[in-house]
């Protein structure tokens, strides 16, 4: 066989692709990872959050704050940048304030946050496959040496399995510290979360509660613009498509992140098909990208026993066994109890845990706040008065994604 060597007259072939990247400026500034220098719409936050980890650079323990706010409503970047320039400032003065931030999505219980926290104040060290109290301890030693005040952000923080535990040990730990401290910082987008805490964890972490409020459609329409300066090559997104997608994603829930998202992956579809401009047409193809990337995203993450319900809804109305029609509408809907027996037989079957009816309901309640489904209650009539589910999304999808990731677990 022939090697493809390429002579000197012969044109590289990534030359022309690269000229043709006329599209994106910096396309890393329309991820949604990235943190913006500013934040438009959430000064009041941002001064709230200030005022209140103040103390830690005073030589005082903060108080704990829970933030809560629906997805994309800017608490994680918003958090991130009074943590970053908290730290910045102890820096240049008496660096007795420490900050680490964990994405509890990924350490998602009290021993995996600890090591997190630890990689953080011990970056040469290792503490994996030390106990739990060791650790802990290390960490006092750590505050008490140091003189250290520490603020310990929590992502996500209803992720973390053992929660209870770990802000027990995290809030006892400020009976042995006198100068020093530990402080939370808990950030949330599940609304029922909160109710299930234990009344001790709920009272320590809550002491100063905030509320992030979603976008509306001009605030979106103001933050994709600065975005877009820094994302992309000027004049290339026209004005009526940031109108649409703050619009749509305005719509939807008041969510930055969607906002973001349909701009970079309009701005790819637009890169795709060699056009220099992105038009209101990319930025409705990327509306369904997007969403179905959202969705996956999340369902994808849902503690098991989530998904296994979800499983048994979505396998109920892909193969149409349990779907009724109910007199007066022409969609195919689901009986609660009928999904119930479902899901019993799918998590017997892979050898999971059953869970009461009770808490089967409480998880029907979650799949409805992330929107994934969507439930009504019947009138009389229909076996007395039961709980009809439907699908928000497409079944098969739903159906064919669960089944990676439940097959991946089990
Ligand atoms: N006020 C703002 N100005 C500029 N960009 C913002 C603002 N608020 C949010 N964003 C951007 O929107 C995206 C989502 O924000 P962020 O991740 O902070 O949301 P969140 O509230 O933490 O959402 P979730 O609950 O899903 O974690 C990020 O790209 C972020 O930079
Ligand atoms: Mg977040």
């Amino acid at each position: 066989m022939q090697a493809l060597v390429q002579t000197p007259s012969e044109k590289n072939i990534f030359e022309s692709l690269l000229k043709e990247q006329n599209i994106f400026r910096d396309r890393n500034a329309i991820t949604p990872h990235f943190t913006p220098k500013r934040l438009p719409f959430r000064d009041k936050q941002i001064s709230e959050l200030s005022f209140t980890l103040r103390n830690a650079l005073q030589g005082k323990k903060a108080d704990n704050i829970f933030v809560y706010g629906k997805v994309g409503t800017g608490k994680t970047c918003t958090v991130k940048f009074v943590m970053q320039q908290l730290e910045a400032f102890a820096l240049q003065n008496n660096g007795r304030a420490e900050t680490v931030y964990v994405n509890c999505r990924t350490y998602n219980s009290k021993y995996k946050v600890l090591q997190r926290v630890m990689q953080k104040f011990f970056a040469e060290e290792s503490f994996v496959g030390f106990s739990s109290s060791f650790v802990f301890e290390k960490l006092l030693d750590y505050a008490r040496k140091n003189k250290k005040h520490l603020l310990i952000c929590l992502d996500e923080i209803d992720k973390v399995k053992d929660l209870d535990d770990l802000i027990y040990a995290l809030t006892r730990a400020n009976d042995e510290l006198e100068k020093s401290s530990v402080s939370v910082v808990g950030i949330s987008n599940n609304i029922l979360f909160k109710d299930k805490l234990d009344t001790r964890t709920k009272s320590a972490l809550c002491e100063l509660e905030m509320v992030f409020p979603p976008y509306n459609a001009e605030e979106l329409r103001q933050i994709l613009s600065e975005r877009i300066s820094l994302a992309f090559q000027d004049n290339v997104v026209d004005q009526s498509a940031i109108n649409l997608a703050s619009a749509v994603a305005a719509r939807e829930s008041g969510d930055a992140r969607t906002a973001v998202m349909l701009l970079l992956r309009a701005g790819e579809f637009a890169e795709k098909s060699k056009s220099s401009k992105i038009t209101d047409s990319d930025i409705i193809k990327a509306k369904r990208k997007v969403e179905e990337e959202l969705v996956f995203n999340l369902i994808s993450t849902l503690p098991l026993q989530q998904q296994l319900v979800l499983f048994a809804i979505s396998s109920l109305s892909v193969n149409g066994k349990g779907t009724r029609k109910i007199t007066g509408s022409e969609e195919n809907i689901l009986f609660s109890g009928d999904v119930y027996g479902e899901y019993n037989r799918i998590a017997s079957s892979l050898g999971e845990t059953v869970v009461s009816a009770r808490w089967y309901r409480e998880y029907v309640s979650e799949l409805e706040t992330y929107g994934l489904i969507i439930t009504t209650q019947s009138g009389k009539g229909i076996r007395g008065s039961t709980r009809l589910i439907k699908l928000a999304c497409d079944p098969e999808k739903i159906f064919n994604t669960l089944k990676k990731e439940i097959m991946k677990s089990a």
